[in-house]
């Protein structure tokens, strides 16, 4: 097989809107409802060489103890692009924005990791194929191939060669996205887990699939009309939503912080004086805000620690 000595790529964060939260199949992330995301600017840089007796993997800098999940998931996905078993990788991987913190660095991470390997083995795929093989690191990785708009369909063969993302063409200009970031640490139970344990024992999950396909059709309506309240209220109800079935499952995950409530309740008081201004939030503390251009300033005075997330368009 040919190989290039380096290749590098870069993919950027998503930030899923109508959530994916339950896997059909565990092994290859296939998913039991479409899901929709939208790209930022901020993401992950992942650069590839050929290694010498085992894969290193450098993180923000710093080499990634074998023992670690991060190490062992990501060897676990170049073993499907290894091109036999003592061939090694050394990789370094720089994100944008905390790992684990919530914003979905793991997306990023496996779209570039994906986009890296394309280049490094000279491969030419598709981006229906980057989008399958990015899945298979991580199901909302397969969001990250795109910029803007973006949604992955559930897709309903086994082999999972028919869930794949695609892009929506509608662009927002005046959308805008921040987050509240609360806490940076690593999140005491990965997302990984709490969907599975979600899905198992929440006895409201068995309502999620059909509460996705009615926020999926009142997101995709919003957005050709451009119809915020709407967008912003589906948004914080499937989200809300999400966390509703963690917080049933058993033993119950909860990520909410004090803080993470005083966020939320502050969004809620905002809105009953009138601001159009919502939230949504993937599995951790932290909480993003969704508002219009024209409530900018309004929303930086109620959080004046709002750190803007840039949308990427293109
Ligand atoms: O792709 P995973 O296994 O990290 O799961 C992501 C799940 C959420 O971020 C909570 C929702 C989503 O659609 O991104």
């Amino acid at each position: 097989m040919n190989y290039r000595e380096e290749a590098c790529a870069f993919a950027p964060v998503n930030i899923a809107i109508v959530k994916y939260w339950g896997k059909r199949n565990k092994i290859l992330n296939l998913p039991v409802t479409d899901s929709l995301s939208l790209s930022l600017k901020v993401g992950t840089t992942t650069s590839l060489r050929e290694g010498k007796e085992k894969d290193e993997i450098e993180l923000n800098g710093k080499i990634v103890a074998p023992e670690s999940s991060f190490y062992q998931r990501t060897v676990r996905f170049l073993d499907l692009v290894r091109p036999h078993p003592h061939f090694f990788f050394t990789l370094k991987t720089k994100n944008d924005i905390p790992t684990a913190a919530g914003i979905a660095s793991s997306a990023s991470g496996f779209a570039a990791l994906t986009l890296a390997v394309n280049k490094f083995f000279q491969l030419d795929l598709t981006k229906k194929e980057l989008s399958c093989l990015a899945r298979r690191g991580s199901g909302s990785a397969c969001r990250s191939i795109y910029p803007g708009f973006v949604r992955w369909q559930a897709g309903k063969l086994k082999d999972g060669s028919d869930s794949y993302a695609k892009p929506i063409s509608d662009t927002w200009s005046d959308l805008r996205m921040g987050a509240i970031l609360l806490s940076e640490e690593e999140k005491p139970v990965s997302s990984r887990e709490a969907m599975a344990r979600s899905v198992a024992t929440s006895p409201l999950y068995p309502f999620w699939p059909t509460l996705v396909l009615q926020d999926m059709k009142k997101i995709v309506k919003s957005i050709r009309t451009k119809d915020f309240a709407l967008f912003g209220q589906t948004a914080e109800h499937n989200a809300l939503a999400m966390h509703a079935t963690m917080h049933t499952a058993f033993p119950p995950v909860f990520y909410w912080l004090e803080k993470t409530v005083e966020v939320i309740q502050r969004v809620l008081h905002a809105r009953q004086d009138g601001l159009q201004l919502f939230l949504t939030m993937h599995a951790g503390p932290n909480v993003k805000l969704l508002f219009l251009k024209k409530d900018e300033s309004e929303v930086k005075k109620l959080f004046p620690q709002l750190l803007p997330l840039e949308i990427a368009w293109s």
